[in-house]
């Protein structure tokens, strides 16, 4: 299987966003991952539609967008017409699920769907047959830089048998490290977040090292 790698713009220096992106796509990325974050649904901040639409303009690589908002519904149109080209929501968000991947599709945007650490792989269920993707967060969302959960791996397997030859990918985001990437490719994972192990040092260095333990 394919492994894409989607860093995390949520590592960048975002006062350098525009040299930080174009390291990313020297990089040979495969997708960029986004983190929208509200202060609300997550204690953290981060950025709206209008910064992803001019971010849109400095580079091609597709954007996989990771809605952690309250009421991600409202706001869906608003980050496909930035030009998103995956939108996650999270199964934990008080929106009506069916809603907002009606509402991605009708976009003509990929409906992703995300787990938090302690939602069960269940609730996915009804939607299998409706999406390009399922996240599952190897730590609880919010921040970058924290330790992968341990737990995620038996997860991820369980979720790759569950899609069970679908053409969803498997992504995971949260923790991924030199150390933690194995398992966690191994496990099912075809789509690998990486914010801050990518971002620290030599991207490029760092990138050809994921790419080789991948490999091995
Ligand atoms: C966390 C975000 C992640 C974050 C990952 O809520 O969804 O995308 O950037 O960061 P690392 O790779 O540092 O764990
Ligand atoms: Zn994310």
């Amino acid at each position: 299987m394919t492994i894409k790698i989607a860093p995390s713009m949520l590592s960048a220096d975002f006062a350098n966003l525009e040299r930080d992106l174009k390291k990313v796509e020297e990089t040979g990325a495969d997708l960029l991952h986004l983190d929208i974050m509200d202060g609300h649904f997550v204690p953290n901040i981060t950025m709206g539609p209008d910064q992803v639409a001019q971010l849109r303009k400095t580079i091609t690589i597709p954007f996989d967008v990771h809605l952690m908002i309250s009421e991600p519904l409202k706001y869906i149109d608003q980050f496909a017409d930035a030009g998103a080209d995956i939108i996650t929501v999270h199964m934990e968000s008080e929106n009506d699920i069916q809603a907002c991947i009606d509402a991605i599709v009708a976009k003509g945007v990929k409906p992703g769907l995300v787990l938090s650490p302690d939602t069960p792989l269940s609730v996915l269920e009804p939607y299998l047959d409706q999406i390009d993707m399922i996240l599952l967060m190897g730590v609880y969302p919010g921040f970058g830089g924290q330790s992968y959960i341990k737990e995620s791996t038996e997860k991820i397997k369980a979720c790759r048998k569950m899609i069970n030859g679908r053409l969803i990918d498997l992504e995971v985001d949260g923790g991924v490290n030199f150390e933690t990437i194995k398992e966690i490719v191994k496990a099912g994972a075809n789509v690998i977040v990486s914010g801050s192990c990518l971002f620290k040092g030599d991207m490029k260095e760092n990138m050809k090292r994921f790419r080789k333990i991948i490999q091995e």
